[in-house]
This record gives C-alpha cells, sequence and structure tokens, in this order.
C-alpha cells in the first residue's frame, strides 16, 4: 500500500485511508494518516497563501480533496508575546498561541474541520463526537453547518449549561450512564452500524488537523521555532498532532528544528504522567478522575501509549499540577489579557514547574498553547472570590477616591 494510508502508530500495520473509527485490529492502538510527502517548495511558507488550512498548508495535505465551504475560520490565531509574566517566572522568552480565537473558542475546531472533510469526501450524512465539553460543541458546530445529522454522547453527569452550549447548534445530545471507556469502544461499533462518522479525540483525521499549530508556529515565529512548547494533556491527540506537523516541516527540509513538548495533566487525572513516572509502557486506567473543567478528565487516554512512545523518541517533558497551580496560572493568563479555561491554564502551570524545578532552563523560549476560551466553563471563577463594589451615584466619588491607586 504505497499510496495514502493509514497505520498503526505501533505497528505499522496499514489500512485504507477511508476507514473511519478503527484503531489497530493487532494491538488496539490508534492509526494515523501516511501519505507521500512531495517535495515541498523552500519558500513555501513565506509566500502568499489562502487562510483555508487545506490550502495554505495543501502538501501536507495531499491526500484530501478539500471543500472550502466546510470551513468555519478555525486556525490562523494569535501568537501573543507576554508582557509581564516571563520576567516574573524566569524565562528569556515566552508567547501564547491563543487558540480561544477559533470559532468555537477551542483548537478543537483544527481537528473536526479536517475530520468534517473526510466525512464529507465519504458521503457521510451522520457526523458525531464523545465529548463532555469543547469537542462536543464543536463537532456540533460543523456537523451542522455541513448540513449532517449530529450526534453528541456526553456522560450523564455532565451540567446543563455545557448541554446547552452544544444543543444550540442543532445536534442531538445523548447522556449516556455506564462506563465511559466502554462507551468510547461501543460507539467504534455504533458508529459502523449506523454509519455516523465519530469523530473521537484519535480520529486520524482530527489529528491531522492538530498539524496546523506545528505549521502556524513555523510561520509566525519566521522559522525559529521555541525550545519548548507547554500543552495540556488529555487524550493526547492534541500533542500527537502537533508532533505529527513538526515531523513533516523536518521530512520536508523546511527546518531541522524539534521543539520538545512540555505535557501536563492535572493530579485529578493524570494516567500518562503516572505511566510516564513509573517507566511503564502502557498507561493505567486513573482512579476517581476529577478536574475543574472535566475536560482533561478521560481516565484512559486513546492516545496515551503512543504519547509515552513519542516522549521517549523526543525526550519531552511530562508534568502534574494541582488545582491552586491551575487556578493561579489561570489568574497570571487573565493579567496578560487571556481569558483561558483552567484545562488550558493547566499547560502554563506546568511550564512554571518545569522553571522552578529547573527542568527547563532560564534562557529558553517557550510557547504555551492556552487551548480553549475560560468563557467556556463560568462556573469555576467562584473558586476565586471576586469582589465587587456596590455604591449610591452619589458616593461614587469618594468610594472611587479610596480604590485610586
Ligand atoms: C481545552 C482543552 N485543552 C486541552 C485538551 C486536551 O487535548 P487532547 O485530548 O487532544 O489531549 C482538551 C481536550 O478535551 C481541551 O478541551
Ligand atoms: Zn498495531
Amino acid at each position: 500500500m504505497s499510496e495514502s494510508h493509514l497505520a498503526c502508530v505501533k505497528c505499522g500495520h496499514q489500512y485504507p485511508i477511508n476507514l473511519i473509527n478503527t484503531r489497530c485490529q493487532d494491538c488496539d492502538e490508534p492509526l494515523e494518516v501516511k501519505f507521500e510527502l512531495g517535495k515541498v517548495a523552500k519558500d513555501w511558507f513565506q509566500a502568499q497563501h489562502a487562510d483555508f488550512f487545506a490550502e495554505r498548508y495543501a502538501p501536507f495535505y495531499s491526500y484530501l480533496n478539500p471543500d472550502p465551504t466546510l470551513a468555519l475560520g478555525e486556525g490562523q490565531t494569535a501568537l501573543v508575546p507576554s508582557a509581564h509574566l516571563k520576567a516574573k517566572i524566569g524565562l528569556k522568552d515566552l508567547c501564547f498561541k491563543n487558540e480561544t480565537q477559533n470559532p468555537t473558542w477551542t483548537f478543537k475546531d483544527r481537528g473536526t474541520a479536517c475530520s468534517i472533510q473526510n466525512a464529507a469526501a465519504l458521503g457521510y450524512k451522520r457526523f458525531g463526537t464523545l465529548s463532555s465539553g469543547n469537542m462536543g460543541a464543536s463537532v456540533a458546530a460543523y456537523g451542522g453547518r455541513a448540513g449532517m445529522q449530529t450526534f453528541i454522547m456526553l456522560k450523564d453527569n455532565v451540567p446543563r449549561e455545557k448541554i446547552e452550549a452544544l444543543t444550540v447548534y442543532g445536534a442531538l445530545a445523548f447522556k449516556v450512564s455506564g462506563d465511559y471507556g466502554q462507551l468510547y469502544d461501543r460507539l467504534l461499533e455504533i458508529g459502523a452500524d449506523y454509519n455516523i462518522y465519530f469523530s473521537l479525540s484519535d480520529d486520524p483525521l482530527r489529528v491531522e488537523g492538530y498539524k496546523t499549530l506545528a505549521f502556524e508556529l513555523f510561520e509566525q515565529m519566521q522559522g525559529q521555532l521555541p525550545d519548548y512548547l507547554a500543552v495540556p494533556l488529555g487524550s493526547g491527540g492534541l500533542w500527537r498532532g502537533i508532533l505529527k506537523g513538526f515531523e513533516e516541516l523536518r521530512a520536508a527540509d523546511i527546518t531541522s528544528t524539534m521543539p520538545k513538548l512540555i505535557g501536563v495533566q492535572a493530579q485529578g487525572n493524570s494516567p500518562t504522567v503516572d505511566a510516564f513516572e513509573k517507566g511503564l509502557e502502557r498507561i493505567e486506567r486513573f482512579e476517581n478522575s476529577l478536574t475543574l473543567d472535566h475536560v482533561l478528565e478521560n481516565p484512559y487516554p486513546p492516545s496515551g501509549n503512543q504519547v509515552l512512545r513519542k516522549l521517549r523518541t523526543y525526550e519531552g517533558i511530562l508534568l502534574k499540577v494541582n488545582n491552586q497551580e491551575i487556578l493561579d496560572a489561570m489568574l497570571l493568563l487573565s493579567r496578560e489579557g487571556i481569558f483561558a479555561q483552567p484545562a488550558s491554564a493547566t499547560a502554563l502551570a506546568g511550564l512554571i514547574q518545569a522553571v522552578k524545578k529547573d527542568l527547563i532552563a532560564s534562557d529558553s523560549r517557550a510557547v504555551v498553547i492556552v487551548t480553549g476560551s475560560g468563557l467556556k466553563y463560568p462556573p469555576v471563577l467562584k473558586e476565586f472570590n471576586f469582589s465587587m463594589t456596590s455604591v449610591e451615584l452619589g458616593q461614587l466619588p469618594q468610594v472611587l477616591e479610596s480604590a485610586i491607586k
């Protein structure tokens, strides 16, 4: 099979590219897209291109037959230099990749934008996912726009405000009781039975969409890639996609640099970090997961073993942080003007911990991927006990005077 195909990330077993909802039948590991990366013009990234990812980075998506009308303006998010924080934490250079600017306010849109291309090209009329939060909203938005009937499967304890935020796009939401890990496996079968394209966290095309983060960073940093990239680690799909993007940039001879990834989990659900710390090759299921905004709560991440393998190849860093570190990082980010959700602040908290523990040198250049907006889950703001001043109009000048510094 030399043309574009899928291959198991572990054993390399090959599968047809149009196969969906499948993992390797031999080792139950995720699949990834393999394609012929032809010669990429040396100045490809300096030339003018459309914003639509499949055109802008066409050599890296040569296996797609893309339809730009399915896009929602995902990607092309700002790379914001730190104003105060880099001096405060003692880093030479620090930037934030502001993924809150995506159409449904998280990086998930990059992956969904690529999955929907595949679903439409294969003729699917039904689209869906398993998600208690951001992936659900993203799949609902893109599925609805593509005119597909869209099915979102949720844990049965998902709060109402999260469900409303995705049914507004017209998706059907199902609260499913039972084991969340088993639900993932069942959906692979149900998808095949009912012709539903489930874009799960390790859908190879979803992971392909995340490659654009690597390409954009290369563009925005004029080829001077950072030493470290901090990302929150859930299923591991984001980690895999960014790394694949950098690998392909190297394979295309566009760069020889490979930033080190710092993957960060919350202590409330740290299966990948724990496996790494114990020197295991396979992750173990995490019991009683609980995190601040619940989106990093998968107890048995589908791409976890692959993250461990890649980590050994490229010597990345894996860390876990506690809720206080996450909330502190959320406030620090807000003071830089970026309101992130706790899952996203997790990455910054990990970077700060890495600096404190001398795991990275102070003359390093780092980028934090701020994966999603704080407006995604406002209930967490009560953790801060913010105060407000109520005042009679007549008293305003005096009250203001006592407040002004
Ligand atoms: C805001 C946010 N950040 C990070 C992640 C982690 O991404 P992944 O599951 O691909 O590792 C998620 C996943 O749901 C998320 O919603
Ligand atoms: Zn395999």
